[in-house]
Parts: C-alpha cells; structure tokens; sequence
C-alpha cells in the first residue's frame, strides 16, 4: 500500500548550507519515500502565487524574497498518511517551539528561514504538488 501524497519544499537557507542530503534522510527516515524531486531557483511570480494564501499578512514581502533569494527543492513524498507524517517531522513554524529531532528543531535557522515547508491539508497537497510538477515527473 503504497499511501498518500504531500508536497515539500527545502527552503534556501536549507539549500545554501548544503542540507539537502540531511533533511530528506529525515523525512525517509520518518517513513516517507521521495517519489518526485527537482531543484529550482522560483521567480516571484511563482513564488508570490504559491504563498498567495499568506498576501495579506504583514511577512508576506519578506516571506516571497526569501523564497527566491537561492535554489530550493520541490519533492512529492508519499507514505502512510503523508501529509500528518511530514507536518510531525518538520515541527513547529517557528524551530523555538519545535519539538527536539524534527527538521526545524535540527536545522531551522528562524521562524522565516525554517528550511522546509510541507502541506498543510491534502487538498492543498494536491493543489501544490500540480503548482510544481507534472503527472509524468511523479513516479510513485
Ligand atoms: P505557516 O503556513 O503559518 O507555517 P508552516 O510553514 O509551518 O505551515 O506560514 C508559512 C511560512 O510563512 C512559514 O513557514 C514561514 C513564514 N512565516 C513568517 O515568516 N513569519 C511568521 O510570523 C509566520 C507565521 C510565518
């Protein structure tokens, strides 16, 4: 049984300090299984629509410069309830409240730069995973 699906992202700060390798053994170490992966530099324009839920909020600005200040990696992680999984394993948004041995609690540098995103509802997993790849790209 192959489970469900969530979308993640390795952030810039994650990416700058070469993380990349360490934060997905967490993630397959928690049981998720990397099934899509790309590097990406996003424009703003992608990063802008991919926050678009964020606009009004006063860290918007700041939050979409971050987002395209270097390279960050989009995957597709699939496993037993993936999306619950990979929330658990992050931690909290900001890594002062993270629980010790998630990602942000590890690696987080600060509640923006907090090396990795996950979806937050399989609906919009679904929504984010289409933002990023196609269905071809995406081999479960
Ligand atoms: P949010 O969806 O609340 O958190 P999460 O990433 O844990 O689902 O916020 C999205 C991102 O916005 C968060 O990862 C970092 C940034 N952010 C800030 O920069 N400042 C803030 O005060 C908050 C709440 C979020």
């Amino acid at each position: 049984m192959a489970g469900t699906r969530t979308f993640s992202i390795i952030k810039p700060d994650a990416t700058r300090r070469n993380l990349t390798g360490a934060i997905t053994a967490k993630l397959e170490e928690a049981g998720l299984r990397v099934i899509a992966s790309k590097r990406i530099h996003m424009t703003r324009d992608q990063a802008e629509g991919f926050y678009a839920v964020h606009k009004e909020r006063p860290f918007f600005g700041e939050l979409v410069d971050f987002m395209i200040s270097g390279p960050v990696v989009v995957q597709v992680l699939e496993g037993e309830n993936a999306m619950q999984r990979n929330r658990d394993i992050m931690g909290a948004t900001n890594p002062k409240d993270a629980a010790p041995g998630t990602i942000r609690a590890e690696f987080a540098e600060s509640i923006e730069a907090n090396s990795v995103h996950g979806s937050d509802s399989d609906e919009n997993a679904e929504i984010e995973i289409a933002h990023f790849f196609s269905k071809d790209e995406i081999v479960g």
